[in-house]
């Protein structure tokens, strides 16, 4: 370890899952979907590996839709010199490299070691100075309204109560804090065209391909989240003051393959045109993003 980063291995995950199956009593989760078994409630995966997640190819869609969520977090967080930002479940921390080149005070809480690892590395090769926290959101480690802003992207889908990271987001911020929530839409419009594509196909006697279709959640995944399922939760322990969408119409079939047979400008072009639109139609994006304060 460096003096450039301190990793903090706050309390082992087990006490930290036994504290909140005690405090939580046993019902379906916020969003409708029953977890399969009580293993399942409280698991904390503290191998994960964002490496599986990288496509053998990227197509230009995809490739935009990671930019510009990045690019959009980067903007609503909007960070400022000396404010204390906590980003939850913060993977290899490129967000807070970003946050930190523009004067933020930066922690990134994670509970897989395998992620700090590739976060303390990225750190590092960007000279950075972030200290990493090894925990879950579920029960984080910090004061009653101690913390400027909170960002969260990108994994509220993946941790096990959701409703309570969002509580204990709301309670660490400071009255005039804010948060910052981007996730992936499954009920984008992209997707629900996919859905209707392939349901015609499959009527008309095509076969349908193997694997996951792009609509439906990945195995690292825990729930669902779209546009309403979104607001409703984290307007229920913060105030939302807006909502913006990013990118349109991923997950459409043989898009990338379209878009990737275009000249690179005119992809570009044409990303950037539906993400402008899908700016203004959060509730059909790629992406929600949704900045709010303590209520
Ligand atoms: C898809 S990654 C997103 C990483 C990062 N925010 C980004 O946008 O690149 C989701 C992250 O959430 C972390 N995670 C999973 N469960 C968590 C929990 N209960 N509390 C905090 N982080 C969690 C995972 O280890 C993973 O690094």
């Amino acid at each position: 370890m460096t003096d450039r980063e301190r990793v903090t291995d706050y309390n082992p995950v087990a006490t930290a899952s036994e504290k909140i199956h005690k405090r939580l009593p046993r019902r379906p989760s916020h969003s409708g979907r029953t977890p399969r078994n009580d293993s399942e409630r409280y698991l904390f995966d503290l191998k994960w590996d964002d490496e599986q997640l990288f496509p053998e190819v990227l197509y230009p869609d995809a490739d935009f839709l990671f930019r510009r969520m990045n690019e959009a977090t980067l903007e609503m967080v909007d960070p400022h010199p000396n404010e204390v930002i906590l980003d939850v479940g913060c993977g290899r921390a490129i967000d807070g490299v970003e946050f930190v080149r523009k004067g933020a005070v930066v922690i990134g809480l994670e509970p897989s070691l395998v992620m700090i690892n590739h976060a303390r590395n990225y750190i590092s090769e960007n000279g950075a100075n972030i200290s990493l926290v090894r925990g879950i959101g579920e029960n984080l480690p910090f004061r009653a309204r101690s913390v400027d802003k909170v960002v969260c992207k990108g994994a509220l889908d993946h941790f096990p109560e959701p409703a309570v990271v969002i509580e204990q987001i709301a309670e660490i911020l400071r009255p005039e804090g804010m948060a910052i929530i981007a996730i992936a839409n499954f009920d984008s419009l992209g997707f629900m065209l996919a859905r209707a594509i392939w349901r015609l196909r499959k009527i008309f006697g095509f076969k349908s391909p193997e694997g996951r279709m792009t609509w439906e959640i990945p195995e690292d995944h825990i729930y669902k989240f779209d546009y309403s399922s979104l607001k409703r939760l984290v307007g229920k322990y913060l105030k939302v003051e807006q909502v913006s969408g990013v990118s349109l119409l991923f997950g459409l079939p043989w898009w990338g393959i379209f878009l990737a047979k275009l000249p690179g400008n005119m992809s570009l072009f044409i990303l950037r045109a539906l993400d402008k639109v899908g700016r203004h139609l959060p509730r059909l994006s790629d992406i929600v993003i949704i900045k709010c304060t303590p209520k």
